[in-house]
Protein backbone atom coordinates (compact mmCIF):
# COMPACT_ATOMS: atom_id res chain seq x y z
CA UNK A 1 0.00 0.00 0.00
CA UNK A 2 2.95 2.52 0.94
CA UNK A 3 4.82 2.16 -2.24
CA UNK A 4 1.68 2.61 -4.46
CA UNK A 5 1.02 5.78 -2.41
CA UNK A 6 4.77 7.81 -2.57
CA UNK A 7 5.44 9.66 -5.67
CA UNK A 8 8.13 11.60 -4.61
CA UNK A 9 9.35 13.04 -1.15
CA UNK A 10 9.86 16.76 -0.46
CA UNK A 11 12.71 17.98 1.83
CA UNK A 12 10.00 19.71 4.21
CA UNK A 13 9.77 15.97 5.21
CA UNK A 14 6.33 15.71 3.62
CA UNK A 15 5.09 13.51 0.84
CA UNK A 16 3.77 14.83 -2.29
CA UNK A 17 1.02 13.23 -3.40
CA UNK A 18 -0.94 15.99 -5.21
CA UNK A 19 0.40 14.48 -7.94
CA UNK A 20 -0.93 11.28 -7.29
CA UNK A 21 -4.45 12.96 -6.66
CA UNK A 22 -4.36 14.26 -9.79
CA UNK A 23 -3.78 11.28 -11.58
CA UNK A 24 -6.35 9.28 -9.53
CA UNK A 25 -9.00 12.26 -10.04
CA UNK A 26 -11.89 10.26 -12.38
CA UNK A 27 -13.56 11.98 -14.73
CA UNK A 28 -16.83 12.36 -14.90
CA UNK A 29 -17.06 9.62 -17.36
CA UNK A 30 -15.58 7.62 -14.81
CA UNK A 31 -18.12 8.12 -12.10
CA UNK A 32 -20.98 7.40 -14.79
CA UNK A 33 -19.29 3.69 -14.92
CA UNK A 34 -20.73 0.94 -13.10
CA UNK A 35 -19.50 1.20 -9.32
CA UNK A 36 -17.61 -2.83 -10.37
CA UNK A 37 -15.99 -1.26 -13.18
CA UNK A 38 -14.20 1.84 -11.48
CA UNK A 39 -13.56 -0.54 -8.56
CA UNK A 40 -11.64 -2.72 -11.47
CA UNK A 41 -10.15 0.61 -12.59
CA UNK A 42 -9.08 1.89 -9.10
CA UNK A 43 -7.04 -1.59 -8.67
CA UNK A 44 -5.51 -1.86 -11.95
CA UNK A 45 -4.81 1.80 -11.27
CA UNK A 46 -3.08 1.13 -8.01
CA UNK A 47 -1.05 -1.47 -9.23
CA UNK A 48 0.10 -0.32 -12.29
CA UNK A 49 1.23 2.73 -9.69
CA UNK A 50 3.22 0.29 -7.44
CA UNK A 51 5.23 -1.26 -10.04
CA UNK A 52 6.40 1.83 -12.36
CA UNK A 53 6.71 4.44 -9.79
CA UNK A 54 9.55 4.29 -7.42
CA UNK A 55 9.63 6.00 -3.71
CA UNK A 56 13.18 8.18 -4.36
CA UNK A 57 15.69 9.89 -2.62
CA UNK A 58 17.51 12.12 -4.89
CA UNK A 59 21.03 12.91 -3.92
CA UNK A 60 23.40 15.66 -4.09
CA UNK A 61 27.08 15.62 -3.63
CA UNK A 62 29.16 18.87 -3.09
CA UNK A 63 33.27 18.00 -3.51
CA UNK A 64 34.18 15.63 -6.32
CA UNK A 65 37.83 14.87 -4.95
CA UNK A 66 39.39 11.78 -3.90
CA UNK A 67 36.86 10.27 -1.21
CA UNK A 68 34.20 11.03 -4.09
CA UNK A 69 35.90 8.47 -6.12
CA UNK A 70 36.66 6.03 -3.30
CA UNK A 71 33.48 5.59 -1.85
CA UNK A 72 30.95 7.76 -2.58
CA UNK A 73 31.14 6.90 -6.07
CA UNK A 74 31.10 3.00 -5.97
CA UNK A 75 28.11 3.67 -3.41
CA UNK A 76 26.35 5.61 -6.23
CA UNK A 77 26.31 3.72 -9.33
CA UNK A 78 25.78 0.76 -7.34
CA UNK A 79 22.31 2.51 -6.03
CA UNK A 80 22.02 3.41 -9.89
CA UNK A 81 21.57 -0.18 -10.81
CA UNK A 82 20.03 -1.98 -7.95
CA UNK A 83 18.35 0.91 -5.76
CA UNK A 84 18.25 0.11 -1.97
CA UNK A 85 15.58 -2.42 -0.80
CA UNK A 86 14.47 -3.59 2.82
CA UNK A 87 11.13 -5.25 3.80
CA UNK A 88 10.79 -1.80 6.30
CA UNK A 89 10.93 0.41 3.40
CA UNK A 90 10.30 -1.10 0.56
CA UNK A 91 12.31 -0.31 -2.76
CA UNK A 92 14.10 3.10 -3.36
CA UNK A 93 15.65 4.88 -6.05
CA UNK A 94 18.72 6.73 -5.03
CA UNK A 95 19.98 9.28 -8.26
CA UNK A 96 22.40 10.88 -8.18
CA UNK A 97 20.74 14.25 -9.46
CA UNK A 98 22.96 17.07 -8.76
CA UNK A 99 26.91 17.79 -7.69
CA UNK A 100 28.48 20.69 -6.94
CA UNK A 101 32.44 21.53 -6.87
CA UNK A 102 35.04 24.14 -6.94
CA UNK A 103 35.63 24.49 -11.00
CA UNK A 104 33.25 21.28 -12.11
CA UNK A 105 36.40 19.88 -14.03
CA UNK A 106 36.50 16.65 -11.77
CA UNK A 107 32.26 16.30 -12.62
CA UNK A 108 32.82 16.57 -16.03
CA UNK A 109 35.64 13.92 -16.06
CA UNK A 110 34.16 12.10 -13.84
CA UNK A 111 30.60 11.94 -15.95
CA UNK A 112 32.60 11.06 -18.91
CA UNK A 113 34.43 8.13 -17.33
CA UNK A 114 31.46 6.65 -16.19
CA UNK A 115 29.37 6.65 -19.02
CA UNK A 116 26.51 5.22 -17.98
CA UNK A 117 27.39 3.41 -14.73
CA UNK A 118 25.49 6.77 -13.32
CA UNK A 119 22.36 8.68 -14.73
CA UNK A 120 22.69 12.23 -15.86
CA UNK A 121 23.52 14.82 -13.48
CA UNK A 122 23.82 18.25 -13.52
CA UNK A 123 27.45 19.75 -12.51
CA UNK A 124 27.24 23.17 -10.44
CA UNK A 125 30.70 24.90 -9.59
CA UNK A 126 31.74 28.08 -8.17
CA UNK A 127 31.65 29.48 -4.27
CA UNK A 128 27.50 29.16 -4.69
CA UNK A 129 27.45 25.69 -6.10
CA UNK A 130 25.94 23.99 -2.83
CA UNK A 131 22.84 26.74 -3.40
CA UNK A 132 22.63 26.27 -6.62
CA UNK A 133 22.62 22.09 -6.39
CA UNK A 134 20.06 22.49 -3.42
CA UNK A 135 17.43 24.88 -5.64
CA UNK A 136 18.06 21.99 -8.64
CA UNK A 137 15.97 19.51 -5.99
CA UNK A 138 18.11 16.61 -4.12
CA UNK A 139 16.18 15.21 -0.88
CA UNK A 140 19.93 14.45 1.10
CA UNK A 141 23.33 15.80 -0.03
CA UNK A 142 27.06 14.76 1.17
CA UNK A 143 29.50 16.96 1.98
CA UNK A 144 33.14 16.10 1.18
CA UNK A 145 35.02 19.32 0.75
CA UNK A 146 38.19 20.01 2.69
CA UNK A 147 37.98 19.78 6.32
CA UNK A 148 37.68 23.93 6.72
CA UNK A 149 35.11 24.20 3.99
CA UNK A 150 32.64 21.60 5.57
CA UNK A 151 30.42 24.14 7.81
CA UNK A 152 29.63 26.47 4.64
CA UNK A 153 28.00 23.89 2.43
CA UNK A 154 26.61 22.16 5.00
CA UNK A 155 24.93 25.10 6.46
CA UNK A 156 23.15 25.78 2.92
CA UNK A 157 21.90 22.11 2.36
CA UNK A 158 20.48 22.35 5.58
CA UNK A 159 19.20 25.85 5.97
CA UNK A 160 16.95 24.57 2.38
CA UNK A 161 15.64 21.71 4.36
CA UNK A 162 17.19 19.04 2.84
CA UNK A 163 18.74 15.76 4.95
CA UNK A 164 22.55 16.08 5.09
CA UNK A 165 25.46 13.76 5.58
CA UNK A 166 28.92 15.38 6.01
CA UNK A 167 32.38 13.74 6.16
CA UNK A 168 34.37 13.46 9.11
CA UNK A 169 36.08 15.97 10.87
CA UNK A 170 31.55 17.06 10.73
CA UNK A 171 32.88 20.68 11.23
CA UNK A 172 35.98 22.59 13.16
CA UNK A 173 34.00 24.05 16.28
CA UNK A 174 30.96 23.60 18.72
CA UNK A 175 30.33 27.01 17.99
CA UNK A 176 29.72 25.38 14.23
CA UNK A 177 28.04 22.65 15.32
CA UNK A 178 25.71 23.92 17.53
CA UNK A 179 24.02 26.30 14.58
CA UNK A 180 23.88 23.01 12.41
CA UNK A 181 22.09 20.63 14.94
CA UNK A 182 19.76 23.51 15.50
CA UNK A 183 18.86 24.28 11.99
CA UNK A 184 18.09 20.50 11.65
CA UNK A 185 16.31 19.85 14.69
CA UNK A 186 14.44 23.08 13.33
CA UNK A 187 13.73 21.85 9.51
CA UNK A 188 12.92 17.85 10.89
CA UNK A 189 15.79 16.50 8.85
CA UNK A 190 18.73 14.32 9.65
CA UNK A 191 22.24 15.69 10.55
CA UNK A 192 25.04 13.15 10.03
CA UNK A 193 28.61 12.56 9.75
CA UNK A 194 30.94 9.83 8.35
CA UNK A 195 33.13 7.50 10.57
CA UNK A 196 33.76 4.91 8.50
CA UNK A 197 36.12 3.36 11.15
CA UNK A 198 33.48 2.90 13.24
CA UNK A 199 31.72 0.04 10.44
CA UNK A 200 35.54 -1.62 10.78
CA UNK A 201 35.00 -5.09 11.37
CA UNK A 202 38.05 -5.17 14.08
CA UNK A 203 36.87 -1.70 15.64
CA UNK A 204 33.67 -3.60 15.98
CA UNK A 205 34.71 -6.46 17.45
CA UNK A 206 36.94 -4.31 19.72
CA UNK A 207 33.61 -2.35 21.12
CA UNK A 208 31.39 -5.65 21.31
CA UNK A 209 34.47 -6.87 23.88
CA UNK A 210 34.39 -3.73 25.96
CA UNK A 211 30.63 -3.50 25.89
CA UNK A 212 30.25 -7.44 27.07
CA UNK A 213 32.67 -6.27 29.79
CA UNK A 214 35.34 -9.00 28.47
CA UNK A 215 38.32 -6.15 28.08
CA UNK A 216 37.91 -4.05 31.43
CA UNK A 217 38.40 -0.88 32.31
CA UNK A 218 40.27 1.31 29.37
CA UNK A 219 43.51 2.31 30.93
CA UNK A 220 45.26 3.99 28.36
CA UNK A 221 46.58 3.33 24.29
CA UNK A 222 48.00 4.64 21.23
CA UNK A 223 47.11 5.20 17.79
CA UNK A 224 48.86 6.67 14.78
CA UNK A 225 47.47 6.58 11.18
CA UNK A 226 50.66 7.40 8.96
CA UNK A 227 49.83 9.24 5.12
CA UNK A 228 52.70 9.11 2.31
CA UNK A 229 53.94 12.48 1.28
CA UNK A 230 51.72 12.26 -1.89
CA UNK A 231 48.64 12.62 0.00
CA UNK A 232 50.12 16.51 1.44
CA UNK A 233 52.19 17.39 -1.99
CA UNK A 234 49.93 16.18 -4.60
CA UNK A 235 46.56 15.26 -3.57
CA UNK A 236 45.81 17.85 -1.15
CA UNK A 237 48.40 20.66 -2.22
CA UNK A 238 45.30 23.09 -2.89
CA UNK A 239 43.85 23.72 0.56
CA UNK A 240 47.13 22.30 2.43
CA UNK A 241 47.94 25.78 3.67
CA UNK A 242 47.74 26.51 7.57
CA UNK A 243 46.30 22.83 8.05
CA UNK A 244 47.52 20.01 9.97
CA UNK A 245 47.31 15.83 9.10
CA UNK A 246 45.63 15.63 12.91
CA UNK A 247 42.92 17.10 12.32
CA UNK A 248 41.87 15.20 8.80
CA UNK A 249 43.10 11.76 10.38
CA UNK A 250 43.42 11.80 14.15
CA UNK A 251 39.50 12.46 14.21
CA UNK A 252 39.10 9.09 13.42
CA UNK A 253 40.43 7.54 16.43
CA UNK A 254 39.61 10.56 18.34
CA UNK A 255 35.57 9.51 17.42
CA UNK A 256 36.52 5.86 18.35
CA UNK A 257 38.03 6.05 21.44
CA UNK A 258 34.86 8.20 22.52
CA UNK A 259 32.10 6.31 20.78
CA UNK A 260 33.75 2.71 22.20
CA UNK A 261 34.72 3.86 25.44
CA UNK A 262 32.46 6.92 26.47
CA UNK A 263 33.54 8.82 29.54
CA UNK A 264 33.95 12.30 29.99
CA UNK A 265 36.78 14.83 27.87
CA UNK A 266 38.55 16.61 29.99
CA UNK A 267 42.24 17.58 28.54
CA UNK A 268 43.41 18.16 25.65
CA UNK A 269 47.61 18.67 24.44
CA UNK A 270 49.26 18.45 21.49
CA UNK A 271 52.65 19.38 19.40
CA UNK A 272 53.69 18.67 15.80
CA UNK A 273 56.94 19.21 13.76
CA UNK A 274 57.25 21.62 10.56
CA UNK A 275 59.49 22.26 7.68
CA UNK A 276 58.51 19.43 5.06
CA UNK A 277 55.08 20.92 3.85
CA UNK A 278 55.91 24.29 4.79
CA UNK A 279 58.65 26.83 6.64
CA UNK A 280 59.36 25.40 9.80
CA UNK A 281 58.22 28.42 11.67
CA UNK A 282 54.95 28.57 9.36
CA UNK A 283 51.64 27.43 10.13
CA UNK A 284 51.28 24.22 8.17
CA UNK A 285 52.19 21.06 9.81
CA UNK A 286 54.06 17.58 8.59
CA UNK A 287 53.01 15.22 11.51
CA UNK A 288 51.16 15.85 15.08
CA UNK A 289 51.05 14.33 18.17
CA UNK A 290 47.87 14.95 20.58
CA UNK A 291 46.74 13.38 24.02
CA UNK A 292 43.52 13.30 25.58
CA UNK A 293 42.77 12.22 29.10
CA UNK A 294 38.93 10.89 29.79
CA UNK A 295 37.57 10.42 33.04
CA UNK A 296 34.60 7.47 33.53
CA UNK A 297 31.97 7.22 36.10
CA UNK A 298 34.18 5.47 38.61
CA UNK A 299 35.87 8.22 38.79
CA UNK A 300 39.25 6.52 37.46
CA UNK A 301 41.10 8.12 34.13
CA UNK A 302 42.33 6.99 31.06
CA UNK A 303 44.67 8.61 28.46
CA UNK A 304 45.22 8.20 24.82
CA UNK A 305 48.07 9.26 22.24
CA UNK A 306 47.34 9.74 18.75
CA UNK A 307 50.39 10.03 16.21
CA UNK A 308 49.99 11.52 12.54
CA UNK A 309 51.80 12.52 10.04
CA UNK A 310 51.40 12.97 6.13
CA UNK A 311 55.00 12.97 5.06
CA UNK A 312 55.97 9.73 5.56
CA UNK A 313 58.29 8.53 2.37
CA UNK A 314 55.83 7.30 -0.72
CA UNK A 315 57.83 4.24 -0.73
CA UNK A 316 57.09 3.25 2.80
CA UNK A 317 55.35 -0.48 2.26
CA UNK A 318 52.52 0.47 4.73
CA UNK A 319 50.06 2.94 2.46
CA UNK A 320 48.25 4.48 5.41
CA UNK A 321 49.82 2.90 8.01
CA UNK A 322 47.51 2.36 10.94
CA UNK A 323 48.44 1.20 14.41
CA UNK A 324 46.15 1.16 17.83
CA UNK A 325 47.01 -0.33 21.42
CA UNK A 326 44.58 0.14 24.17
CA UNK A 327 45.05 -1.12 27.28
CA UNK A 328 42.94 -2.43 29.74
CA UNK A 329 42.61 -3.69 33.36
CA UNK A 330 42.96 -6.92 31.79
CA UNK A 331 43.71 -7.30 28.82
CA UNK A 332 45.28 -5.67 25.53
CA UNK A 333 43.81 -4.92 21.88
CA UNK A 334 46.57 -4.70 18.88
CA UNK A 335 45.36 -3.97 16.09
CA UNK A 336 48.02 -2.60 12.82
CA UNK A 337 47.08 -2.24 9.53
CA UNK A 338 49.45 -4.46 7.77
CA UNK A 339 49.52 -7.35 10.25
CA UNK A 340 45.95 -8.04 9.99
CA UNK A 341 46.18 -7.73 5.91
CA UNK A 342 48.02 -8.82 2.81
CA UNK A 343 51.44 -7.70 1.38
CA UNK A 344 51.28 -7.44 -2.13
CA UNK A 345 54.23 -7.06 -4.67
CA UNK A 346 53.89 -6.81 -8.45
CA UNK A 347 57.33 -5.73 -10.16
CA UNK A 348 57.22 -2.26 -11.45
CA UNK A 349 53.93 -1.58 -9.76
CA UNK A 350 54.06 -1.75 -6.20
CA UNK A 351 54.43 0.22 -4.01
CA UNK A 352 53.56 3.45 -6.03
CA UNK A 353 51.10 2.47 -8.84
CA UNK A 354 49.47 -0.50 -6.83
CA UNK A 355 49.71 -0.33 -2.74
CA UNK A 356 51.55 -3.04 -1.01
CA UNK A 357 49.00 -2.93 1.75
CA UNK A 358 46.05 -3.26 0.83
CA UNK A 359 42.83 -2.49 2.88
CA UNK A 360 40.28 -4.59 1.35
CA UNK A 361 38.52 -4.71 4.44
CA UNK A 362 37.69 -0.90 3.71
CA UNK A 363 37.56 -1.02 -0.03
CA UNK A 364 38.28 -3.15 -2.52
CA UNK A 365 37.62 -3.86 -6.13
CA UNK A 366 36.89 -7.65 -7.09
CA UNK A 367 35.34 -9.62 -9.08
CA UNK A 368 33.05 -11.40 -7.31
CA UNK A 369 32.80 -15.53 -7.37
CA UNK A 370 29.32 -15.29 -9.37
CA UNK A 371 31.32 -12.92 -12.25
CA UNK A 372 30.12 -9.81 -11.23
CA UNK A 373 32.26 -6.83 -10.69
CA UNK A 374 32.27 -5.04 -7.48
CA UNK A 375 33.81 -2.39 -4.87
CA UNK A 376 32.62 -2.84 -1.69
CA UNK A 377 34.22 -1.88 1.99
CA UNK A 378 33.62 -0.61 5.11
CA UNK A 379 34.30 2.67 3.55
CA UNK A 380 31.01 2.05 1.28
CA UNK A 381 28.79 0.73 3.37
CA UNK A 382 28.69 3.60 6.19
CA UNK A 383 27.44 5.47 2.75
CA UNK A 384 24.81 3.04 2.24
CA UNK A 385 23.93 2.31 5.92
CA UNK A 386 23.07 6.26 6.25
CA UNK A 387 20.78 6.39 2.99
CA UNK A 388 18.92 3.51 4.53
CA UNK A 389 18.47 5.07 7.96
CA UNK A 390 16.95 8.04 5.72
CA UNK A 391 15.06 5.62 3.23
CA UNK A 392 13.68 4.40 7.08
CA UNK A 393 12.55 8.05 8.03
CA UNK A 394 10.47 8.56 4.95
CA UNK A 395 9.22 5.57 3.87
CA UNK A 396 8.32 3.14 6.70
CA UNK A 397 5.45 4.03 7.34
CA UNK A 398 2.96 6.75 6.82
CA UNK A 399 3.38 10.40 7.49
CA UNK A 400 1.92 10.48 11.17
CA UNK A 401 4.91 8.17 12.38
CA UNK A 402 7.66 10.36 10.53
CA UNK A 403 8.64 11.97 13.74
CA UNK A 404 8.43 8.94 15.97
CA UNK A 405 11.06 7.69 13.31
CA UNK A 406 12.94 10.48 12.94
CA UNK A 407 14.18 10.83 16.47
CA UNK A 408 14.85 7.18 16.48
CA UNK A 409 17.43 7.89 14.21
CA UNK A 410 18.69 10.81 15.65
CA UNK A 411 19.25 8.72 18.50
CA UNK A 412 22.23 7.01 16.91
CA UNK A 413 25.14 8.47 18.58
CA UNK A 414 27.69 6.73 16.34
CA UNK A 415 26.61 9.46 13.03
CA UNK A 416 24.04 11.71 14.46
CA UNK A 417 25.60 15.41 14.31
CA UNK A 418 24.71 15.73 18.15
CA UNK A 419 26.05 13.11 19.32
CA UNK A 420 29.80 14.53 18.02
CA UNK A 421 29.94 17.26 20.58
CA UNK A 422 33.41 15.73 22.68
CA UNK A 423 35.20 14.88 19.16
CA UNK A 424 34.57 18.25 18.00
CA UNK A 425 35.52 19.48 21.01
CA UNK A 426 38.75 17.34 20.90
CA UNK A 427 39.31 19.02 17.51
CA UNK A 428 38.74 22.56 17.92
CA UNK A 429 41.49 22.11 21.23
CA UNK A 430 43.56 20.72 19.12
CA UNK A 431 43.00 23.72 16.03
CA UNK A 432 43.89 25.89 18.79
CA UNK A 433 46.35 24.97 20.35
CA UNK A 434 48.80 24.46 17.27
CA UNK A 435 47.37 27.92 15.62
CA UNK A 436 48.81 29.49 19.47
CA UNK A 437 52.22 26.95 18.91
CA UNK A 438 52.80 28.46 15.43
CA UNK A 439 51.98 32.42 16.86
CA UNK A 440 55.18 31.82 19.13
CA UNK A 441 53.25 30.33 22.14
CA UNK A 442 53.75 26.75 21.96
CA UNK A 443 52.29 23.88 24.71
CA UNK A 444 48.94 25.33 25.76
CA UNK A 445 46.41 22.77 27.28
CA UNK A 446 43.16 22.92 26.77
CA UNK A 447 40.93 21.44 29.54
CA UNK A 448 36.82 20.95 29.06
CA UNK A 449 34.37 21.57 31.38
CA UNK A 450 36.01 23.42 34.15
CA UNK A 451 35.18 26.59 36.24
CA UNK A 452 35.73 28.48 33.03
CA UNK A 453 34.05 27.40 30.47
CA UNK A 454 32.73 23.86 28.41
CA UNK A 455 36.62 24.40 26.62
CA UNK A 456 38.99 26.68 27.98
CA UNK A 457 43.03 27.35 26.83
CA UNK A 458 45.29 27.64 29.71
CA UNK A 459 48.63 29.47 28.09
CA UNK A 460 51.93 28.15 29.75
CA UNK A 461 53.71 31.93 31.88
CA UNK A 462 49.95 33.30 30.93
CA UNK A 463 47.14 33.33 33.52
CA UNK A 464 44.30 34.82 31.24
CA UNK A 465 43.17 31.73 29.90
CA UNK A 466 41.35 31.96 26.80
CA UNK A 467 37.70 30.65 26.46
CA UNK A 468 37.11 28.88 23.11
CA UNK A 469 33.87 27.64 23.96
CA UNK A 470 31.55 29.15 26.91
CA UNK A 471 28.07 26.81 27.32
CA UNK A 472 28.88 23.00 28.92
CA UNK A 473 30.96 20.61 26.48
N1 LIG B 1 36.38 9.03 5.20
C1 LIG B 1 37.70 9.10 4.98
O1 LIG B 1 38.53 8.31 5.37
C2 LIG B 1 38.22 10.20 4.21
C3 LIG B 1 39.29 10.03 3.37
C4 LIG B 1 39.71 11.11 2.65
C5 LIG B 1 39.09 12.31 2.86
N2 LIG B 1 38.05 12.45 3.70
C6 LIG B 1 37.43 13.73 3.97
O2 LIG B 1 36.73 14.10 2.80
C7 LIG B 1 36.87 15.49 2.60
C8 LIG B 1 37.40 15.73 1.21
O3 LIG B 1 38.63 15.08 1.07
P1 LIG B 1 39.18 14.66 -0.36
O4 LIG B 1 40.31 13.76 -0.07
O5 LIG B 1 38.10 14.15 -1.21
O6 LIG B 1 39.70 16.11 -0.88
P2 LIG B 1 40.04 16.56 -2.37
O7 LIG B 1 40.94 17.74 -2.22
O8 LIG B 1 40.47 15.41 -3.18
O9 LIG B 1 38.61 17.07 -2.95
C9 LIG B 1 37.95 18.19 -2.44
C10 LIG B 1 36.77 18.54 -3.33
O10 LIG B 1 36.05 19.63 -2.74
C11 LIG B 1 35.79 20.63 -3.74
N3 LIG B 1 35.67 21.93 -3.09
C12 LIG B 1 36.62 22.64 -2.45
N4 LIG B 1 36.10 23.77 -1.94
C13 LIG B 1 34.79 23.79 -2.28
C14 LIG B 1 33.72 24.67 -2.04
N5 LIG B 1 33.89 25.78 -1.33
N6 LIG B 1 32.50 24.36 -2.55
C15 LIG B 1 32.29 23.22 -3.26
N7 LIG B 1 33.28 22.33 -3.51
C16 LIG B 1 34.51 22.61 -3.02
C17 LIG B 1 36.97 20.54 -4.67
O11 LIG B 1 36.61 21.12 -5.93
C18 LIG B 1 37.15 19.01 -4.74
O12 LIG B 1 36.23 18.47 -5.66
C19 LIG B 1 37.76 16.01 3.73
O13 LIG B 1 36.95 16.52 4.75
C20 LIG B 1 38.45 14.80 4.23
O14 LIG B 1 38.77 14.85 5.62
C21 LIG B 1 37.59 11.41 4.36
Amino acid sequence: MKNSFVVSFHSSGSFNRDHHRQKRRHSTDDLNKPLSVRSAFDFLESAAMSTNQKQQLRAGMVGMGMIFDETYRPFFERAHVAGVYDRKFGDVDVPLTAVASRTGSRAEKYRAEAGNAIGPFQNFAGGDSATKMVAAGVDFACVATPDNRHFEGAKQILDAGVHLLIEKPSVLTLQELDELVAIARRKNVLAKVVYHKLLDPDHKRLRTLVADNVLQHINNGYCSLLEPKSISGGQFAEWIQGRNPGTYVAVHYIKLIDFSFGGRLKTITATGQRGIVGPKDGSTWDSNQMRMVYEYADGREAAFDIHTSWVTPDNFPGYVEQEVQFRFDNGVWNGHSRKRGIELTVEGKTPIELKTTINTHYNGKCLEPWGERAQRGYGIEVIERFVRELAYVEFAGDASGRAARLAEVQQLSYNDLASDRQTVAAVQALEAILTHAATGEPDCVVRVNDSRGGLVLYRPGSDEPKVLYAPTV
